[in-house]
């Protein structure tokens, strides 16, 4: 059998895989599809039906991040081609760069460091460098699956009220556990500090931040979004930053990655990452280790562990 990946994996993968199957890729890897069994796959990689069209023996799509809108899982799932990705394993880390985005935007810290950098630190000054408090205001979270839960989890620290908006409500005792309180829509919009995004793209999330949604928000909010960028329409983003009607925004994703919207490098209340929610070693690593055990046990006859809902 062959598995195809599309990009480096970990030795620890590449052993497992070995056991089951010849490994190849990443160089070339549109190349070794004719005669693949399974590939693995990033959210760069665009799987459709003219790339499974090519890859005829495929029986399994093993996507190694969280999100899938970049596999066409309707068309796998009409060639029995079982799609997985990687639940769980980047939770904490995306929770993490979550808040080190909220913290970076509302403390202003970048426009802090750059300016420093630039010579401009003459000694402490009781007016400079100013940004807000976290303590006391209200985090607005949309979507509480596993990431929004982890976000909140950290929200107490910090002392803010949690309230949420999500296609499914947790249960009495997680919205205890979280101090969590579920709002309508319209309410996130109205009553969040900070509003952070932590919902998947799909038909009824894209553009669900879009102007109508950002004139609604609190006057002097701030947006994060460590999510998919197509939730915001960018560029009405920018519109309500250059207005000053939001306060700033901290952005880990974007719509057209890795363009960004024009003008958005030019605002100075903006915090701009390239991606890096789940960017650590040890998560980028049990990331690629999910997707080489899916492939392991699906060629092996055996059930996916972590398969995407079809
Ligand atoms: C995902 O997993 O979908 C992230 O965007 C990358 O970790």
């Amino acid at each position: 059998m062959k598995a195809v990946t599309t990009f480096a994996l970990p030795e620890a993968a590449v052993a497992l895989l070995s056991e089951i199957a010849d490994v190849a890729g990443p160089e070339g890897w549109r190349g070794e599809l004719a005669d693949a069994d399974a590939l693995l796959c990033l959210l760069t990689d665009r799987i459709d039906a003219a790339v499974l069209e090519g890859a005829p023996r495929l029986r399994i799509v093993a996507n190694a991040v969280v999100g899938y809108e970049h596999v066409d899982v309707r068309a796998c799932a009409a060639r029995g081609i079982v799609v997985t990705n990687t639940p769980d394993v980047l939770t904490e880390a995306t929770a993490d760069l979550a808040w080190a985005l909220i913290l970076a935007t509302v403390r202003r810290l970048p426009q802090a460091e750059r300016s420093l950098r630039a010579g401009e630190f003459h000694g402490w000054g009781f007016w400079d460098y100013l940004g807000g408090d976290l303590a006391g205001g209200t985090l607005g979270i949309y979507g509480m699956g596993r990431i929004g839960q982890a976000v909140a989890r950290r929200a107490g620290g910090f002392g803010m009220r949690v309230v949420y908006h999500s296609r499914t409500r947790l249960s009495a005792e997680e919205e205890a556990r979280l101090g969590a309180e579920p709002v309508s829509f319209d309410d996130l919009l109205a009553r969040s500090d900070v509003l952070t995004l932590h919902a998947p793209l799909a038909p009824d999330t894209r553009h669900a931040i879009g102007r109508e949604a950002l004139g609604r928000m609190k006057p002097g909010a701030f947006l994060v979004n460590t999510a998919r960028g197509a939730l915001v329409d960018e560029a009405a983003l920018v519109e309500a930053l250059r207005d000053g009607r939001l306060a700033g925004a901290g952005l880990d994703v974007y719509e057209r990655e890795p363009e960004l919207a024009p003008g958005l490098l030019e605002l100075p209340n903006v915090v701009l990452l390239p991606h890096v929610g789940s960017a650590t070693r040890e998560t980028r690593t049990r990331m690629a280790m999910v997707a080489a055990r899916n492939v392991h046990a699906v060629l092996g006859g055996h059930p996916p562990l972590t398969p995407v809902p079809t």
